[in-house]
């Protein structure tokens, strides 16, 4: 009787391990909530990387229990919440302004795109944006709508600020000194970059804007930072100093610009980013002569190299180690 109790006994406990298991291992299916893209490149990557492993497509989601990770992008606010054994979030971009702005938003790690890609997008475009103020092509386009030819010499810019100085701030502000840029910075916390005249906190804020003739921001977008660039600070900048926004629209005040804009406080504006995107047709920036109006393309997320990140995320996930470039989400980024 008592080997009949033990075998029963110890098959009662291997069964339960089994079971347990099992349910895990089912348990593993990625997520992908990216609404505003074309997906079918990143599914296939995923699925060449990680043959095993179900990739699921939001809203579309057969199984909710089985997903234990997603990959996330201007999710629908709630989106993420029927998933019970979600792990962890992976932002399908640098910032994740879009992803905390969920109210519903499951309280799990949340780890962010570092891909030198990126960097080296962003880097091209601010040279090209650079180089078309330095060559004055914005007052050209506009002598071209009344056939006026007016040559005139290169304009002279010397010195950059750049605001934000992350993983893509630090890059810029250090690639920009090798050009020969005499470089400011501005940060929240102190930083040190060679060649980079740093300045941190608010106090300090109005030194950095006053040493510029291009001002740069590159800054994520928290509560601190909303609106930082209103009349206020932009009337510290340089009188005629050039814009160029690649951060976040809601970092600046557009009425403050617009009106910077139109005094000459502020000579031109590159702005790639928007508080609405897209960029409403009615919205005056549409219009503004001296504001070129890019479409969100800086440095977007490349499927082919964010991919390696996400699959080696996904993997640390469930082997219950910490993700790579995870973000402080008390400090939102
Ligand atoms: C783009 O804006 C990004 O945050 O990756």
């Amino acid at each position: 009787m008592a080997l009949v109790m033990s075998c029963w006994w110890r098959g009662r406990f291997f069964f339960r391990i089994f079971a347990k298991v099992a349910v895990q291992s089912e348990i593993m299916s990625i997520l992908l909530v990216i609404p505003d893209r074309k997906l079918t490149h990143l599914v296939a990557e995923l699925q060449q990387q990680l043959p095993q492993v179900p990739i699921v497509v939001w809203p579309d989601v057969p199984d909710p229990d089985a997903i234990s990770f997603a990959v996330v992008w201007r999710q629908p606010a709630g989106s993420l919440t029927p998933f019970n054994n979600l792990r962890a979030l992976q932002s399908f971009g640098a910032g994740v302004d879009n992803i905390l702005v969920d109210p519903l938003l499951p309280k799990l790690p949340l780890a962010r795109i570092v891909d030198p890609d990126l960097t080296a997008s962003m880097i091209q475009y601010l040279d090209t944006a650079l180089g078309f103020y330095r060559y004055r092509f914005d007052e050209y386009i506009n002598a071209q709508q009344t056939q006026r030819w007016h040559p005139r010499s290169r304009r002279q810019l010397k010195a950059v600020t750049v605001l934000g100085l992350g993983e893509l701030g630090a890059a810029v502000a250090m690639h920009l000194s090798q050009q020969g840029w005499q470089v400011s910075g501005w940060s929240n916390s102190a930083k040190h970059i060679d060649g980079v005249n740093c300045y941190a906190g608010l106090a300090e804020l109005p030194l950095a804007l006053a040493e510029t003739d291009v001002l740069i921001c590159l800054l994520p977008l928290t509560s601190t930072t909303n609106n930082l660039l209103n009349s206020e600070t932009l009337a510290f900048c340089r009188q005629g100093v050039i814009f160029i926004n690649v951060a976040r629209g809601a970092i600046v005040d557009d009425d403050a610009l617009l009106a910077a804009l139109q005094s000459g406080q502020v000579s031109a504006a590159c702005l790639d980013v928007f508080r609405q995107e897209p960029l409403p047709a009615e919205h005056p920036y549409w219009q503004q002569p001296n504001v070129l109006v890019t479409p969100h393309i800086s440095a977007v997320t490349n499927a082919q190299t964010a991919v390696t990140q996400i699959v080696e995320n996904y993997k640390r996930c469930m082997a219950s180690l910490p993700m790579f470039n995870l973000i402080d989400q008390q400090r939102g980024y």
